[in-house]
């Protein structure tokens, strides 16, 4: 795959470099959006089927890039929306515990301990291994052997959110389902640049914000969920989500009914008539791309940073078990990182920093120079 730059408007003299903040929007995203902007200048542009018939567009892209039907994906606003409404319909018995990882993301770690103090559940917060090399399947085998028929619950990311190590996700979900136990991932920080497969990777629900790999909107996003929780109870009780609410002349006949077992789970005015466009725009671009040409893409953009670190004898995992697109990167506590800081600062390079490590987070519209900009800095410190 060829550099996609032209496809987005990043201004020429930045280093973009934390699309795991945020992505820029492709210019479709943006079109897409001024149009939804646009189309409530006249209501009358915006016909009953509207409020329907995009969001079944949205769900059915979004199956195809998860191999998921799209009859079990929902449309959310937000991941801890999403999660709330997948936790809240986890069975737990008297005695059970529920699992996360160490320095997971809030919206995941608070979810589930509000879930933990409800339900008298025990909170285990599974810790990495001291290693760095060879951190990423160490990491995972503790999580696995952590779950046992007493685990109700596992919540964590499908990479972790600050270091980008590709946790054995198959292998995790094989013993969730071996031991019975709901297996609950949140994807906003890799689905849309990385494989994903619900199926494979025996996920219960998926839960996914918008606005980063999936190059959408603020304020929406999509999430899977699977059979299991095809009776489960939502948190709101929209109009929208009921049987015959098409049909604008029965609204009043109340029906108890769900259009159908996910519509449930899809927040009120679903419909959103700037987000949807947006998103739909996003999802037609990654799937015209595929995850894993973006994969491979920011993998050998990459590939000069990995021999700068080994020259300079950082120690990383194996270069497989970190995502491309999210690298984390450890900085020696002997690197002044406010120093630092200001050095990316000055040469308009952009990426996170949280905690001591540096989150580089490149996409398709990277090229050679900004890696090249990075290391230029990375080498006055480091
Ligand atoms: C792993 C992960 N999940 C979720 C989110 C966003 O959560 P929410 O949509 O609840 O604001 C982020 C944002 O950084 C994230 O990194």
């Amino acid at each position: 795959m060829e550099n996609q730059k032209h496809f987005f408007n990043l201004p020429e003299n930045i280093h973009y470099l934390n699309g795991a903040y945020m992505s820029p929007n492709l210019l479709t995203v943006e079109q897409a959006g001024i149009q939804g902007v646009k189309r409530k200048t006249n209501p009358t542009s915006i016909k009953e089927q509207d409020f329907f018939q995009p969001a079944e567009e949205v769900k059915s892209l979004f199956g195809k890039l998860i191999n998921a039907s799209s009859k079990q994906i929902a449309l959310i606003p937000s991941a801890s929306y999403g999660l709330m409404n997948a936790i809240r319909n986890v069975p737990v018995n008297k005695g059970q515990h529920a699992i996360t990882v160490n320095e997971e993301f809030p919206s995941d770690h608070l979810t589930l301990r509000k879930f933990c103090e409800e339900h008298e559940a025990e909170l285990r917060v599974i810790k990495p291994p001291r290693l760095i090399l060879g951190r990423t399947q160490a990491w995972s085998e503790k999580i696995i052997e952590s779950i046992n028929a007493d685990t109700a619950v596992v919540v964590m990311s499908s990479i972790h959110w600050m270091e980008g190590l590709k946790f054995d996700l198959k292998a995790i979900g094989e013993k969730c389902r071996a031991t019975n136990t709901y297996f609950i991932v949140d994807g906003t920080q890799s689905v849309g640049a990385l494989p994903m497969d619900v199926e494979a990777f025996k996920i219960d629900a998926l839960i996914c914000a918008s606005y980063k790999w999936l190059l959408g909107p603020y304020s929406s996003g999509l999430a899977y969920y699977s059979e299991k929780f095809n009776n489960g109870e939502p948190i709101e009780f929209s109009w929208m989500t009921r049987k015959d609410s098409h049909d604008f002349s029965k609204l009043t006949t109340y029906p108890e009914k769900f259009a159908s077992d996910e519509m449930r789970f899809n927040v009120g005015e679903f419909s959103n008539f700037i987000a949807l466009p947006m998103l739909k725009a996003a999802l037609e671009q990654i799937i015209s791309w595929k995850p894993e040409n973006i994969q491979t893409y920011c993998f050998e953009l990459l590939k000069p940073l990995r021999d700068f670190l080994q020259e300079k004898e950082i120690e990383k995992d194996d270069d497989k078990l970190v995502s491309a697109h999210l690298y984390g990167l450890f900085v020696p506590a002997s690197v002044d990182l406010n120093k630092l800081k200001e050095d990316f600062h000055a040469q308009n390079i952009h990426l996170s920093i949280r905690k001591n490590s540096l989150r580089i987070s490149p996409h398709v519209y990277n090229d050679t120079k900004d890696v090249a900009a990075l290391i230029e800095v990375l080498d006055k410190h480091l």
